[in-house]
């Protein structure tokens, strides 16, 4: 029997995992497969309940599961909690725990959302990238790291770091995905400034003498970020480091019209863990107004890298695609003045599509 571990976590978190048990379900159902699905506490959740935002029990969970869909953590009501009891370490700790160093990111354009982008079709046309973020190193985790007042005068501190090995794992995700793709590669950094990342391009170009197929770029952030802006679809895969890989899916999310549209994949050597790239959004949660398709397509990405069910990642994607032909839309994907419907109803037009599938 499979075991997949949901953490719903906080502000829509336990709306669009709602959604996307149904959706898991529906395929279940569907395709006979023997699947448990069972929730944990993590996050604010998991402090309220038990001061601790990965309680043993919840990191024993996931441990044994075969696959973890994480929703979302975080939100004002812990936002003054000291670093260790902030709901963010309990996700942080998690990645760490189980060793998902490399988190993928796609961001594509789906044709019915192209009026959602805010850039120019023309410049969105073809848009299809990877964005390969490496998860368990960097200033994320860097030691020393710290704050202190000295006579009077507030200091903080991080560090940022990887070592080459750290370095080499992500790039040979990257390459391998590249390969996989339209073997175009671009790795970013900022190696005119950091010592970390001037490591990271010398370990970048070493690993990609083996990949002598994948046509490779080093792009400095700040540029990065720039193109990404001005003409996105020249990249396939971009590889970069934790903390610019946060910064920079976030970006391309919006070549897609939304935040909410953006699945990603954590993994490791064992099991994976799903997480739509977004925040608990606390300025929408409880009202039903989430948009639950990232989480979805994390499922998606669950079935075919974790659970070994391609073809059932591809009927939940072809699902997604039905409900966006058939003109449903939450808020935040919807045109000025289009009908919206709520992450409840999202979640249910695509377990029905599942379901006509299934019958066409
Ligand atoms: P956010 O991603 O939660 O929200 C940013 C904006 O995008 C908000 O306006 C929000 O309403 C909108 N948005 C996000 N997801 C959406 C969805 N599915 N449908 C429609 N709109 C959506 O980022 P934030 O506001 O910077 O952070 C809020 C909290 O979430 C913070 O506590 C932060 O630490 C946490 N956070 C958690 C994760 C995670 O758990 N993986 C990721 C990012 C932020
Ligand atoms: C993300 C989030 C997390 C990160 C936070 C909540 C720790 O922004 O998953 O993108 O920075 O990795
Ligand atoms: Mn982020």
């Amino acid at each position: 029997m499979t075991t997949v571990v949901f953490f719903p976590g906080d502000g829509i978190g336990p709306e669009i995992c709602a959604a996307a048990r149904r959706v898991l379900e529906t395929v279940q159902e569907q395709a006979e497969l023997p699947l448990t699905v069972v929730e944990g506490l993590v996050g604010g959740a998991a402090l309220d309940a038990h001061d601790d935002p990965l309680p043993p029990e919840s990191l024993e969970l996931a441990r044994r599961a075969d696959a973890v869909l994480l929703g979302a953590v975080g939100g004002p009501k812990w936002d003054g909690l000291p670093p260790a009891k902030r709901p963010e370490q309990g996700l942080l700790r998690l990645r760490k725990e189980l060793e998902l160093f490399a988190n993928l990111r796609p961001a594509q354009i789906f044709p019915q959302l192209r009026a959602a982008s805010p850039l120019r079709p023309e410049l969105i046309e073809g848009v299809d990238i990877l964005v390969v973020r490496e998860l368990t190193g960097d200033i994320y985790f860097g030691e020393p790291r710290g704050a202190e007042v000295v006579q009077g005068k507030r200091r903080a501190w991080n560090t940022m770091v990887y070592d080459e090995d750290e370095i080499r794992r992500i790039a040979e995700v990257a390459f391998r995905a590249a390969r996989d793709r339209r073997r175009r590669l671009c790795s970013v950094d900022k190696a005119n400034v950091l010592e970390t990342t001037r490591l990271w391009r010398e370990v970048v170009t070493e690993v990609g003498r083996d990949y002598p197929d994948v046509e490779l770029q080093h792009l400095y952030v700040d540029n990065a970020a720039m193109q990404l802006v001005r003409a996105p679809a020249q990249f396939d895969v971009i590889l970069t480091g934790n903390m610019f890989g946060d910064i920079l899916s976030d970006e391309a999310s919006q070549l897609t019209g939304s935040i909410g549209m953006l699945a990603s994949a954590s993994l490791g050597q064992g099991r994976g863990m799903y997480e739509p790239i977004h925040g608990s959004a606390p300025d929408i949660a409880g009202q039903d107004r989430a948009n639950p398709l990232a989480t979805i397509l994390s499922v998606a990405m669950m079935l075919r890298h974790s659970l070994d069910q391609a073809p059932l990642a591809e009927r939940i994607e072809a699902a997604v695609l039905r409900v966006l032909d058939q003109g449903l839309r939450t808020a935040d994907i919807a045109a000025v003045g289009e009908p919206v419907v709520g992450t409840q109803a999202m979640g249910e037009a695509v377990a029905a599509a599942l379901r006509e599938q299934a019958t066409s």
